[in-house]
C-alpha cells in the first residue's frame, strides 16, 4: 500500500537500538544524560504501545493521533518516525508543526537531548526569524505551521520531507487548517509522503472524515491509552465579579488547607498574570508574617507565549523544598494562560484553579477590526483545564464560575479561520497556486465574504491584479515573511531611498514590544521614553531605539538604562538581518539617503503606500477612520506631540475602547498619490475626510491625464 511494506518487528528493533550502547543514527557511544532520559521516555503511555503505532504506520499513508495531553505525542512520536524513516539517508527530513514559536523551540531542545544530539545539528528547529538547522544534517526538524507554510509557498509538494507531522492540530490555528488542506493534494501527487495528524482531543471525527480516502471512508485513528486520574471539579457556588482576586485568594486557600502537590492557575495575559504572581508572593509573606509556621514554601512561576525558551523551562523545575525536616512542604504555582491546556506539559500538578476566561482575538472583516477581549472558553477548555489536575494522581479543579455559568459556555472555540484576517493567507493560497480561495478544499470554509475582503486589500495593495493572478510586486511581497502591509512598506522603500529605515522599522514592528515599563518604575521609564521619542511618530521613534542602540554598540546596559528590552532589540536584530538577505536575494536595493526630516518624510510616504488603508482622520476632536468611518482613539502609549489631521498606525485592536496603536502623521497628498484607486475621492460619501481631500488635490500639480503623478511602480523591484 502506497508503496510502503509492512516490516516485521519495528517495534522489537527500535527497542534494542534505544537500549543499546551505540546510537543509530550517527553510531556514537550514548552518553549518560540518555540513559537517565529514557528511563523516563520508557513512562510514557505511546511506549507500550509502539507496535500498534508502527503498525498503523507502514500500513497508511495519512494517520490520525490522539492523546491525552502528556502521553508523548509532540515528543516521542516523531523520533519514532525517524527511526522508520531513516529520512537522513535518503537525504530528506521529519518535521513537526507546533502553532507556538516557543512550543517549536523548547521542544526540539528537550528532543535534541532525548537523542542524545546537539540542538541545531541533526535536531534543530526552524520558526520565523531563527533558524536552527544545519541543512545536510537536520533530519529532524520542529518548527511553527505558519514556517511550513511558508516553505509550501516555494516548494509546494514539500519535496524535502518523508514525514510530516501535524502537532496539536486540534487548536486549528489558520496556518494549521491551511496546511491540511494543502497537504491533502500533496499526499495524492507523492505517494512517498506520509503525513500525521496529532490531536489532544477525542473529537477527532473531523480530522478522519477529511482525511478520508473518499466520502465513505475514515482515516485511521490512533489512540494513545493514557493513564489518567480521576479529577473530581468544584464549581463556585455564587458568581464571582473579579475573577483575578478570586483566583489568587483560591490559591492561597489551597497552599494554607489542601494536601501537598502543585498548583496550576488559569489567567489570561502577560500582565494579569505577573501582577498575580506579585500578589501571591505577597499573600504568602503575609500568611508567614502572622505564623512562621503557617504555610511551606511557594514559588510562583509564569507562563504564556512570549517569555523565551529558558525562562519558559523554570516550570519543569521541582517544587520548592522545607524550609527544615519535618517543616511543611512546598508547592510550586504555575500562572499560566491557556498554553498549559494543551501544548506544554507541567508535571506534578494535582490542583487547577480555572478563571474560566481567556484572550481571544476575533477580526471582523467585514470593518477590518481586530478585538481582542477577555471571554469565556469553551466547554471543551474547561474540561482540558481540568484534566491537567489528573496526570500524576487523583486531583482537584476548582473553577472560579457557577455551573449554570458552565453551561452557557459554548461547546467549542471557533476555528482561527473563522476568526482571522485572512490577507496573508489569501496572498499564500495564490503564491502556492490556488487560483480561487474561495473554492478551496478547507476543513471548515471562511465566509465568502471574509476572502473577498482579503483579495480587495491584496488588490488595493497592488499584489493582485483584477484577475486575482500575483504581480510583480505581489510575488516579491510573498517572499517576505510579513504581513502584506509591512511587506509592500518594504518592497516599495528603495523608490523614496529610505529601504535601510524602512528595513529597520519593519522588523521592530515584527518584535514583542520594546518598551518597557514596569510598575514601581513608571515615570523614568516614560522619561526614558520621551528621551527616545520623535515628534513625527511612533514608527520613526522605533527606528531611533534601532539606530541608538546600534551607535551604543548594542550595549545591553544602554537598553537598561533606557528601559527598552535588550531581548526584543536582539530579536528586531536577527529579524533585520535575515529581511536583509531576502531583499538582497529578491534585488530590492538597499539604499539610505541623508538625515533629519527630509529623510523621515521618505519613511513616513514609503509607510504610507503600504498602510493607506490603516489611516484614521481627525474631526473635531476625535479621530476617525477613513471610509469605514469608525471612531478611534489614539492609544495613551503613543508618542505624537500634538494631534494631526491625518495619521496612520498599525494596529487597531479594540480592548476597553477602540484603540489605534504605533501611530504617525502623515501628508494627505501622499493618500492620493500612492493609493490612487483606494483613495477616489470621487465616489465617497459627503463628509470631512472627503473635503479635506479634495482640498488637497487642488493644490496638487496634475499631469495633462489630469492623473497624479504616480512614483511607485513594479520597476522598484529587481534592478539591484
Ligand atoms: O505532546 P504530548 O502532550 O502528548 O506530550 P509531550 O509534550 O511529548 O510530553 C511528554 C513528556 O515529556 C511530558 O510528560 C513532559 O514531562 C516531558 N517533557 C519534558 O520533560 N520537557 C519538555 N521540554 C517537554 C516535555
Ligand atoms: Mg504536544
Amino acid at each position: 500500500m502506497f508503496g510502503f511494506s509492512a516490516r516485521m518487528g519495528t517495534a522489537e528493533r527500535v527497542e534494542t537500538a534505544l537500549d543499546g550502547t551505540l546510537n543509530p543514527f550517527n553510531k556514537q557511544p550514548y552518553s549518560k544524560q540518555y540513559r537517565g532520559i529514557l528511563r523516563n521516555r520508557k513512562e510514557l503511555p505511546v511506549y507500550a504501545q509502539m507496535t500498534g503505532f508502527y503498525d498503523m504506520l507502514t500500513r497508511n499513508q495519512i494517520m490520525i493521533v490522539v492523546g491525552e495531553t502528556g502521553s508523548g505525542k509532540t515528543t516521542q512520536i516523531p523520533q519514532l518516525v525517524c527511526h522508520l524513516d531513516v529520512p537522513h539517508s535518503r537525504g530528506k527530513m521529519v518535521a513537526c508543526t507546533q502553532p507556538r514559536r516557543i512550543a517549536a523551540t523548547s521542544v526540539a531542545k528537550r528532543v535534541a537531548d532525548e537523542m542524545d544530539f546537539t540542538l541545531g545539528k541533526e535536531v534543530g528547529y526552524s520558526v520565523r526569524f531563527d533558524d536552527m538547522t544545519e541543512p545536510g544534517t537536520t533530519f529532524l526538524k520542529y518548527m511553527t505551521d505558519g514556517m511550513l507554510l511558508r516553505e509550501a509557498m516555494s516548494d509546494p509538494d514539500l519535496s524535502r520531507y518523508s514525514t510530516l507531522i501535524l502537532d496539536e492540530a486540534h487548536e486549528r490555528t489558520l496556518a494549521t487548517d491551511i496546511l491540511m488542506g494543502l497537504l491533502k493534494g500533496v499526499t495524492k501527487r507523492r505517494p512517498d509522503l506520509r503525513l500525521i495528524i496529532t490531536s489532544a482531543t477525542l473529537d477527532t471525527h473531523k480530522f478522519q472524515q477529511y482525511f478520508g480516502t473518499d466520502e465513505y471512508s475514515l482515516a485511521p485513528l490512533f489512540v494513545i491509552q493514557g493513564r489518567t486520574h480521576p479529577v473530581e471539579v468544584i464549581h463556585v457556588q455564587e458568581q464571582k465579579t473579579d475573577y483575578t482576586a478570586a483566583a489568587i485568594s483560591e490559591v492561597l486557600r489551597i497552599h494554607r488547607v489542601e494536601g501537598e502537590g502543585d498548583i496550576l492557575l488559569f489567567l489570561t495575559g502577560q500582565e494579569e498574570i505577573e501582577r498575580a504572581c506579585k500578589r501571591i508572593k505577597k499573600g504568602v509573606q503575609d500568611l508567614l508574617k502572622q505564623n512562621p509556621n503557617a504555610v511551606g514554601p511557594l514559588v510562583c512561576i509564569p507562563l504564556y507565549a512570549s517569555l523565551d525558551a529558558e525562562q519558559q523551562e523554570r516550570i519543569f523545575d521541582p517544587p520548592p523544598p522545607r524550609r527544615n525536616t519535618g517543616g511543611l512542604a512546598g508547592r510550586k504555582v504555575v500562572v499560566s494562560t491557556n498554553i498549559a491546556e494543551t501544548s506544554t506539559t507541567v508535571d506534578g500538578i494535582v490542583y487547577v484553579v480555572d478563571s474560566g476566561v481567556s484572550k481571544q482575538s476575533i477580526y471582523n472583516p467585514r470593518i477590518r477590526i481586530q478585538s481582542l477581549s477577555v471571554s469565556p472558553i469553551s466547554k471543551a477548555s474547561a474540561k482540558q483545564r481540568a484534566g491537567r489536575a489528573g496526570r500524576t494522581k487523583p486531583g482537584k479543579c476548582f473553577r472560579l464560575y457557577t455551573e449554570k455559568e458552565f453551561n452557557a459556555f459554548e461547546g467549542q472555540d471557533l476555528p482561527g479561520i473563522l476568526r482571522s484576517n485572512l490577507e496573508s493567507t489569501v496572498l499564500a493560497l495564490v503564491k502556492i497556486g490556488t487560483k480561487d480561495p474561495v473554492r478551496f478544499d478547507y476543513i471548515d470554509s471562511p465566509a465568502p465574504e471574509a476572502l473577498l475582503r482579503a483579495s480587495e486589500t491584496l488588490n488595493y495593495l497592488g499584489a493582485l491584479d483584477n484577475d486575482g493572478d500575483l504581480t510583480i510586486l505581489g510575488r516579491t511581497m510573498a517572499e517576505l515573511p510579513l504581513d502584506p502591509q509591512l511587506a509592500k512598506a518594504l518592497v516599495v522603500s528603495p523608490e523614496f531611498g529610505c529601504s535601510k529605515e524602512i528595513l529597520a522599522i519593519v522588523s521592530m514592528l515584527s518584535v514583542p514590544n520594546v518598551w518597557l515599563r514596569p510598575t514601581d518604575k513608571r515615570i523614568e521609564a516614560d522619561e526614558a521614553r520621551a528621551s527616545l521619542t520623535i515628534p513625527g511618530g511612533d514608527h520613526l521613534s522605533l527606528l531611533n531605539v534601532y539606530d541608538s542602540w546600534v551607535q551604543n554598540s548594542r550595549d545591553p546596559n544602554w537598553s537598561w538604562n533606557n528601559y527598552v528590552s535588550q531581548r526584543s532589540l536582539l530579536e528586531a536584530e536577527q529579524a533585520r538581518r535575515q529581511l536583509e538577505s531576502l531583499m538582497i536575494r529578491f534585488g530590492i536595493k538597499l539604499v539610505s539617503a541623508g538625515k533629519g526630516s527630509g529623510l523621515h518624510d521618505r519613511v513616513r510616504e514609503a509607510l504610507t503606500c503600504g498602510f493607506f488603508m490603516q489611516v484614521a482622520h481627525k474631526e473635531g476632536r476625535a479621530y476617525f477612520t477613513v471610509k469605514d468611518n469608525h471612531e478611534v482613539f489614539i492609544h495613551p502609549s503613543c508618542g505624537l506631540d500634538d494631534r494631526p489631521e491625518w495619521v496612520l498606525y498599525n494596529e487597531f485592536v479594540l480592548t476597553s475602547r477602540p484603540f489605534i496603536r504605533t501611530v504617525t502623521a502623515i501628508d494627505p497628498e501622499w493618500l492620493l498619490r500612492e493609493a490612487e484607486s483606494y483613495y477616489d475621492i470621487d465616489s465617497w460619501n459627503d463628509g470631512e475626510a472627503k473635503y479635506s481631500l479634495m482640498r488637497t488635490r487642488n493644490t496638487l500639480p496634475t499631469q495633462r491625464s489630469g492623473r497624479l503623478p504616480k512614483r511607485v511602480k513594479d520597476n522598484a523591484i529587481g534592478e539591484a
